[in-house]
């Protein structure tokens, strides 16, 4: 049936709005929402019921349409659990709820102690065991699973191996998404029993990675199509540098034909300034002064009591984890500071880079604000009310928050790497440095706020042209959209 509708079916552990730690979600959300309106594709998503699904689930009054309760085997356990459907935006959720998974204080790792939850490969197996019945039980036949990262690498690879022969999937195809590649899911051997399938499998060509289970691995080895989050991305990562280890089998499918870069998008329903929710006024390129304006009253409401205009504000939101280049930042900051500007960083993440950062803000209060905390209203507000925004990423599959400043009217300060090559344009839109050094940073900053300071004409033409861009979800979507009707058509 080559013309027919696909049906597909998103699988993640994070999807705005109901739950979310990073980008990952973003895009889940938004693709879903993507292809919902086109039309032309079927599309329902399924994640764990986490605490915060809860809150959210309360937040919009959804309430649950049908649940139905079972049990499956995990390794030597049988653990029951409970699939229900809600419905948001007309799109149709399924949500795993398992308590003892997934009811807990962090998605990944406990947000007290800061580590890995021990049982991730069980919560992970479970989950997706758990989706491959629930699908029979609901008897929702899908043509697609599209799986998201390490965390839903056994998608693909149950398909091929326990659901092989389950006439059910027959016609089931996979799609791989890979966001970041230096997240792989990597388990000891140890733990191969709860994966509930022969040993056949813990081979080079199949998960077994150095002696132990990659769920990446996983995923990229038993999908029929895979994707990554940029063009250029798509390339790195099948250099030693930033293959990790992964490089071999990542050109192999790329040789083969079988991986794509497809650029992420903005969700502009959220992402615009002169509809954002969580701001007091709003703007367009043609109402600059009120982004002025903005930036003044953000100031003040964070104890500056006078502001300098003429003193450009730079904000960073994000994860605080190696990938961001938080080392060549941290190294930078006294003589960023020197040059007399306000600096505003949201994030949370690895606690050497949270100690770091508290002790600067303290040493250049008022005119340092830093917030440790996952806040959505505030990372709207930084995007709005800086000038400019960091992001000098070590690597960067895609990134979105240089997408969200471009928006903004916020010039973004980036490395020339993965999707962030790919979407701000050196002295036209953005200010882009090339070598990991904290001296290239530096000296990319300067510029920028030299220029900020002393042209602002030019820093005007930038502000407009970063409007410009168009880095809306339609054309992305449409790209994974051929990728599902190609694999219809394969069967
Ligand atoms: P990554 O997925 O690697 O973290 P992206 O740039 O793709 O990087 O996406 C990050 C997303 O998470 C953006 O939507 C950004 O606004 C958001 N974000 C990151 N840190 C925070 C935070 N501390 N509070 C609120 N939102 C955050
Ligand atoms: C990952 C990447 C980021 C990307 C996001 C969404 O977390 O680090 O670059 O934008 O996934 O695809």
């Amino acid at each position: 049936m080559p013309n027919s509708k696909p049906q597909v079916l998103l699988v993640a552990t994070e999807v705005s709005p109901l739950a979310k730690v990073g980008g990952l979600a973003d895009v889940v959300g938004a693709l879903a929402k993507e292809c919902h309106n086109s039309g032309k594709v079927k599309v329902s998503v399924a994640l764990p019921r986490y605490n915060e699904v809860d809150k959210f689930l309360a937040s919009e009054q959804i309430k649950v349409k049908r649940r139905e309760e079972f049990p499956v085997t995990i390794g030597t356990q049988s653990m029951v659990g409970a699939i229900e459907h809600v419905v948001y935006h007309d799109i149709d959720i399924y949500l795993v709820d398992q308590p003892h998974y997934f009811k807990r204080n962090g998605i990944y790792f406990d947000e007290t102690y800061k580590i890995d939850y021990a049982d991730n490969l069980e919560r992970m197996a479970f989950f997706t065991r758990f989706v491959f019945e629930a699908l029979k039980v609901l008897d929702l036949k899908v043509d697609i699973i599209h799986a998201h990262d390490w965390q839903c690498g056994l998608f693909p690879f149950y398909l091929k191996s326990i659901y092989k022969m389950d006439g059910f999937f027959k016609n089931t195809k996979s799609v791989f998404t890979i966001h970041n590649l230096s997240y792989q899911g990597i388990f000891s051997v140890e733990q191969y029993g709860i994966l509930g399938v022969d040993w056949k499998y813990f081979t080079i060509n199949g998960l077994e990675f150095y002696g132990h289970i990659n769920l990446l691995k996983a995923g990229i080895n038993f999908a029929d199509m895979i994707t990554v989050v940029s063009e250029t991305y798509a390339k790195e990562i099948q250099s030693p540098e930033f293959g990790n280890g992964l490089e071999g089998i990542i050109r192999e499918k790329a040789a083969a034909g079988q991986i794509v870069g497809i650029m992420n998008g903005v969700d502009y329903e959220e992402w615009d300034p002169e509809k954002d929710i969580y701001l007091p006024v709003h703007y367009n390129a043609k109402t600059l002064d009120q982004k002025k304006a903005f930036k003044i009253a953000y100031l003040k409401e964070k104890g500056i009591a006078d502001p300098d205009p003429s003193k450009p504000l730079l904000g960073m939101v994000s994860r605080l984890v190696d990938q961001k280049g938080l080392d060549i930042l941290l190294e930078i900051i006294p003589r960023l500071m020197e040059q007399g500007v306000y600096l505003t960083i949201l994030g949370q993440g690895k606690e050497e880079y949270e100690v770091k950062l508290r002790d600067f803000a303290r040493h250049y209060a008022p005119s340092f604000i830093l917030s440790i905390a996952f806040d959505i209203a505030e990372s709207h507000k930084i995007m709005a009310a800086s000038d400019m925004l960091l992001v000098p990423s070590r690597f960067e599959p895609a990134g979105l928050t240089q997408l969200y400043a471009m928006a903004y009217g916020t010039i973004p300060v980036v490395r020339r790497t993965g999707g962030l090559a790919d979407s701000v344009k050196h002295g036209v839109t953005g200010f882009v440095f090339e070598p990991y050094t904290p001296e290239a940073l530096l000296s990319m900053v300067s510029q920028a706020i030299i220029t900020y300071k002393q042209n602002p004409a030019q820093w005007e033409k930038l502000m407009k042209n970063a409007m410009k861009e168009d880095f809306s979800w339609k054309q992305s979507a449409q790209k994974y959209i051929e990728i599902y009707k190609r694999l219809l058509q394969e069967r």
